[in-house]
């Protein structure tokens, strides 16, 4: 429960969800953190909390630093409880702490905890001088809620950028100095999952965030980075201009393995013609390491048989949160069996085409398709790749 220095007087003092396994319908295999920052300076400043549950864990990382009741300020980037859940409690030992926020931060805290708090209202171009530090402010709206800002130190070049560049990965280190390839997977994975859709906000943020002097960023999730800022950037930029490898996604579920016969058929035409493929079964794959995949595919071949006149739940469960997370620039084959009734296939062409993706081509198969027509869609599938 020690604290971690990150620089001359700022620490991180957050807590470590070791056992977190879904945080809002993303499965979380590696746990994940909520950063909190300390930064010793005149005015006593804290960054964010932590979810109420970990609030004694937090407590215990300050102390050893410095008495709680001695905070002067909280800077809450975000409202999200992820980030405010100790707020009540700190209040009650910190009584006279200022809350530093943005315009929907103000609004957002009054809702969640109807609590008469001071607050300090600051906007893009803000700042506040805490001694040593002056604190700047840039609204990051939509990154991931209305109300975020990121919060800027020029004195230790360090910006405090709440949920973006974040990872749900709970780990004893709290620096991108090892294990880079799997911290990078993470933060893959948090964005396709959680900031994908606003990625034009975040492109702006890029953008505003250019100008500032920045050696470390120091997220509310995961690791902090200052080694490999570089391999940082260039993926946020890949990612929020929807830059995509040369890969084929072929998803699917299947009631008799027709449509598993399709996909494995689909799967050969991209082989024979040289795009690396995935295959995932929805049976055996969770929709948020599915949508990692997706956020890095060209190509996403989405396959259902017939169900009722539907599609079975599981891909129907999937388009709902695909078409949530709006991935953009992409092309699409639906495909699927049917007995005697067709539905799905022109359902997964609905959804295709409300994410404005590139229809490529729909495969329809009643009941089982044999060699000849498993040759024919492989062959057909391939006169479709660009
Ligand atoms: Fe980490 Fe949007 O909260």
């Amino acid at each position: 429960m020690d604290p971690v220095k990150i620089t001359d007087d700022v620490y991180w003092v957050g807590g470590i969800d070791w056992d977190l396994r879904d945080f809002h319908g993303y499965i979380t295999q590696k746990g994940s953190t909520y950063n909190s920052y300390l930064i010793i300076d005149e005015k006593i400043t804290l960054i964010d909390t932590v979810k109420h549950y970990l609030f004694d864990e937090m407590i215990e990382r300050i102390s050893k630093v410095v008495d709680p009741s001695k905070i002067d300020t909280i800077i809450s980037n975000h409202v999200e409880m992820d980030h405010s859940g100790s707020l009540p409690l700190i209040k009650k030992i910190a009584k006279n702490v200022e809350i530093v926020t943005s315009p929907h931060g103000e609004k957002g805290l009054k809702r969640h905890f109807k609590e008469d708090w001071k607050f300090k209202v600051v906007k893009t171009g803000d700042s506040i001088n805490i001694g040593k530090r002056d604190l700047a402010f840039v609204q990051t709206p939509m990154v991931h809620w209305p109300d975020n800002m990121v919060t800027y130190s020029g004195y230790d070049k360090l910006l405090f950028s709440n949920d973006a560049f974040g990872q749900h990965y709970a780990s004893s280190e709290r620096f991108d100095d090892n294990n880079i390839e799997i911290i990078i997977e993470e933060a893959k994975k948090y964005y396709a999952n959680i900031v994908l859709p606003y990625s034009k906000q975040v492109r702006k943020a890029l953008e505003d965030a250019g100008p500032l002097d920045i050696e470390i960023i120091a997220p509310s999730h995961g690791i902090i980075w200052r080694k490999n800022l570089d391999i940082l950037m260039e993926n946020y930029q890949k990612w929020s201009n929807n830059k995509t490898d040369n890969k084929a996604l072929i998803i699917y579920d299947t009631m008799w393995n027709s449509t598993g016969k399709i996909a494995y058929a689909i799967q050969r035409a991209f082989e024979n013609r040289g795009v690396a493929t995935r295959m995932l079964n929805l049976k055996s794959n969770h929709i948020s390491d599915i949508m990692t995949e997706v956020l890095s595919a060209e190509y996403i071949c989405i396959g259902s048989p017939t169900l009722n006149k539907n599609m079975l739940p599981t891909v129907s469960a999937f388009l709902t949160y695909l078409k949530g997370l709006a991935p953009q620039n992409r092309k699409a084959i639906a495909f699927g069996s049917y007995g005697w009734a067709q539905g799905s296939v022109n359902d997964i062409c609905d959804v295709f085409e409300s994410c404005k993706f590139e229809l490529l081509d729909k495969i329809t198969v009643q009941f089982i398709p044999d060699e000849e027509e498993l040759d024919e869609i492989t062959r057909k599938v391939e006169g479709v790749i660009q």
